[in-house]
Parts: C-alpha cells; structure tokens; sequence
C-alpha cells in the first residue's frame, strides 16, 4: 500500500542519545503510581485512547482490555465517508453508535474520525467533482457531526489533506481540485453542527520538523489569524524504527500557536527501538502541556492494521509488553496539565472572561475549579478536580447553573440533574486520588453557564 511505504520511507532519522538530549523537560514533573494507562493518563489530565474495530466489541478479551486500560475511544473505521454515507444522502450510524454507546458506558471520550478524507470516499462520492463534490462533502460534515453531536470530544474534520515529500502543499485529490479552501470550509461547518467538539486537522510523516509539517504549521497559523475554526492537531505516529529527535520540539511549535495537539494513530513497528520509542513518544506529549492525549492505532498486535509488524502495547494474547510499561512509567512520572485556564484568548468562539480562583479554603478534601469554552446557546465546562491533603476515595462536584442552562453531556463523571443544582459524582478509575493530585471531567450544556462555582466534597 502507498500511505505505509510512504510513511515507513519517511521514518529514517535514526535517534538514541540525542533524543533524551532534546526531551528538556519543561514542566515541573509530579511523580504518580497509576497501574493502568487510563488511571495514569487521567492523573495527568491527559486520555489514553485505543482505535476500536465495533465488531470485536463482544470478545470478551478485547474489551477486558480495552476497559481497563483506555478511557477514549475512535472508531478504526465506523465513522468514515464510506460507512456513514454509503448512498448520498442515506445515512448509517450504527457502527459508530454502537461505539459511543460504548464509551459512554465506560466513561471513555470519543474522537471522532474522519468527517473528509481522499481515502475511504464511497464510491459516489468518488465519481463527483466540482461544486457537487463540495457541496457532498460539506453535506456530509454538517450531517454526521450533527448527527453525533455533544458526544465527541474532538473530531477528524480533514484527514490526510497534506503531501509527502518536500513540497509542503496540499495533496492533489478531488476534494482539493473543488478549490484550496475546502478544508476552512469543513472547519467552519463543523463548528456550526457541533460547537462543543474540538476541531482537529489529523495526518501522517509529521513526526518531526519536516517540509510536510511546517506545510501543516503554514495553514494552522493562517486559520488562527484569520479566525477559522480550527482548536487542534493530530499526529497519527505511524512510526518505524527510530524517531526523529525533534518530535517533541514539533509538537510545542503547534501548541504555540494556541491549538491543543494529540497523538492519533500511534503504533510503532517491532525492532529492538519499540519500547524506547513508545516512552519517548508518551514523555514528549507529557512534556508539552497542550498535549492532551494520546491514542494508539488498535489494541493488542493482532488487531493492527500493520499485520506482521507486532506495532502495538499488547501481545496477541493480551499480554503486556515491554512498550506498555515504558508508556505507563512515561504517564506517571510525567507533569499534569497546569491547572490554570490557557492564557492566549482563543480567536473564537468568544469565551467568558476568566473565572475567579477557588475561594474555597485550603481544601481538606477537595478543590475544583472550572474553565469555560462558551458560544451563543451553549458551553463546554472542564472541572479539575485536586484533592486535599489526605486524598480521596471519592468526589463529588457541585454547581448552580444559572436558569435557562442545562446538562446535555458529561464525561469522566456521573451528572445527576441537568438543571439547577447539578452534581457530578467521580466513575470508577478517577475516584481514588492521591494528596494534591488532579483528575479532570468534562459536561456540556445549553444555555450559559457564566460565573458558575464548583464545590467539590471528598469521600
Ligand atoms: C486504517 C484502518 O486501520 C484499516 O482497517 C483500514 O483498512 C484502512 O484505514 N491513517 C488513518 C486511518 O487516518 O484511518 C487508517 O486506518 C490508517 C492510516
């Protein structure tokens, strides 16, 4: 297939020593001792995440796997073109349905993956051009994110629209030949079908300082400064053998130009490398602060989409390798997400202005503190919750909402009431924090929440 051996002919700056010279650390690192990936990535206000194939759901040692270990999920293949809209204008969700069901019984965020892409097209979709093909296309992002809406964390909006090689432009593809502005386009129309997803651009042979990514960077800081949604980037990571030194350093230029970014597909071919790449994968998002996650491509190595490549955390019968333990000791020794709100206002859509600190006492057992992404008619709230000088074995999170605001959506917690005074009680692996410890959950709603406080009470 073209996409790998392009990507495998990309991954060949070979890195040891001068890699961990270039991991500086940046953020005070706060040592933890998570046992799975889940409970170590959240500790860290971060997710682990797995692509999921919807039909091995019901085998019982995959989703053994799965639940213990990841709290997001994106579906390997149930949310592409070809499956959501296998006839124009004929709709099918029930594969990604099925895994948003999932999610949410689990307490699992889901990335939603990908609204367009030249790949994966039905095939009418592939017969058409021009204003047909746009219109189609635009169609189906404001279809399927509608669709889904209030339940995915961040979206795919484009996927892939970048070539290989030196050039840095635009891929060639029907989609691009309908005009250069159809990735603002998609954005755009993403924003108004579900304003509290996240909207990412995701692609591949972008580990690293390279004309490809800097071609990414080029159109990002041009959406930024012209106001295009646009909230952050994925890097899918399809590794080989070695990483490239400057991984890390690549991942903080995006952050700094005030999007979130996120390892997507990760997966790393097998060779004496894997484990070391796979913790220096894990320590450098750890090290950029706007690096809110990571997702590996598949489950155990014989769920990979690279075959006899052996790429991913978990053997063929579900056991541990070498590569996991790096990853998790990567998540606990690594820095949570500072606790403050980001300062850069994000160029849209507007936000509330800042919220007061706390004004609770030095809590015994609790603290929370929220930050706002407000639009007309709606907000996403992030709580952190921080325990007090005993820890907890539990919390529960208080607020008054202003009348008019409701509950839609939460993740990483269980809401009771959506109207007025609202709680939110901790799921099962966020529950127990350690003295001074941080975890994060997450609830969208209608309406304004402006000014609301938390009160947070252990247990
Ligand atoms: C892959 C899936 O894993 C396969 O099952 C499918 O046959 C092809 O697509 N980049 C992407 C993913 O963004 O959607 C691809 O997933 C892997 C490369």
């Amino acid at each position: 297939m073209n996409h790998r051996r392009a990507l495998r002919a990309a991954v060949t700056i070979a890195v040891t020593g001068a890699l961990a010279a270039a991991m500086t650390m940046t953020l005070t690192s706060t040592a933890s001792a998570g046992t799975t990936l889940r409970a170590s990535a959240a500790e860290k206000g971060r997710y682990f995440g797995a692509a999921v194939a919807t039909g091995k759901l019901s085998t019982s040692a995959y989703t053994t796997i799965l639940n213990r270990e990841f709290n997001s999920v994106v579906a390997e293949n149930e949310m592409k073109w070809d499956a959501t809209e296998p006839q124009q204008g004929r709709f099918s969700y029930t594969g990604g349905d099925r895994l948003v069901s999932h999610a949410q019984a689990n307490g699992m965020s889901v990335r939603g993956h990908a609204l367009l892409w030249y790949q994966q097209q039905p095939g009418w979709a592939q017969n058409m051009s021009g204003s047909a093909l746009r219109n189609a296309a635009i169609n189906h992002v404001t279809q399927v994110a509608t669709h889904f809406r209030g339940k995915i964390y961040a979206w795919d909006v484009v996927n892939e629209a970048f070539a290989d090689g030196n050039s840095g432009a635009r891929r060639d593809s029907n989609l691009q030949r309908t005009g250069n502005d159809w990735i603002e386009a998609a954005f755009r129309a993403a924003r108004a079908a579900d304003p509290g997803a996240k909207l990412c651009y995701n692609d591949y042979n972008t580990d690293g300082i390279n004309a490809k990514s800097t071609g990414i960077y080029n159109m990002v800081r041009d959406f930024k400064s012209r106001g295009v949604p646009i909230d952050c980037v994925g890097f899918q990571s399809h590794l080989g053998t070695s990483l490239a030194g400057d991984y890390q350093a690549n991942l903080q230029r995006f952050a700094d130009l005030g999007v979130d970014v996120q390892i997507t597909e990760l997966d790393v071919m097998t060779g004496g490398n894997q484990a070391n790449i796979y913790g220096a994968v894990t320590r450098a998002c750890m090290n950029v602060s706007r690096c809110t996650g990571i997702t590996t491509w598949g489950v155990r190595d014989c769920d990979s989409w690279r075959g006899s490549d052996n790429a991913l955390l978990f053997d063929c019968n579900g056991n541990k390798k070498a590569a996991y333990t790096n990853v998790l000791n990567a998540l606990n020794a690594g820095p949570a997400i500072p606790t403050d709100p980001p300062t850069d206002p994000p160029t849209d859509p507007p936000t509330d202005p800042p919220t007061d600190p706390p004004t609770d006492p030095p809590a015994v057992g609790c603290s929370a503190s929220v930050s706002l992404n407000s639009w007309t008619g709606g907000f996403v709230a992030t709580v952190k919750v921080t325990a007090g000088s005993t820890g907890t074995s539990g919390w529960n999170v208080g607020f008054t909402l202003p009348s008019g605001a409701s509950v839609t959506n939460t993740w990483s917690a269980t809401a009771s009431g959506s109207t007025g005074a609202v709680r939110f009680a901790n799921v099962n692996y966020n529950g127990r924090l350690g003295a001074g410890q941080v975890t994060e959950f997450g609830f969208q709603g209608t309406g304004s929440a402006s000014g609301v406080t938390p009160t947070c009470t252990a247990s």
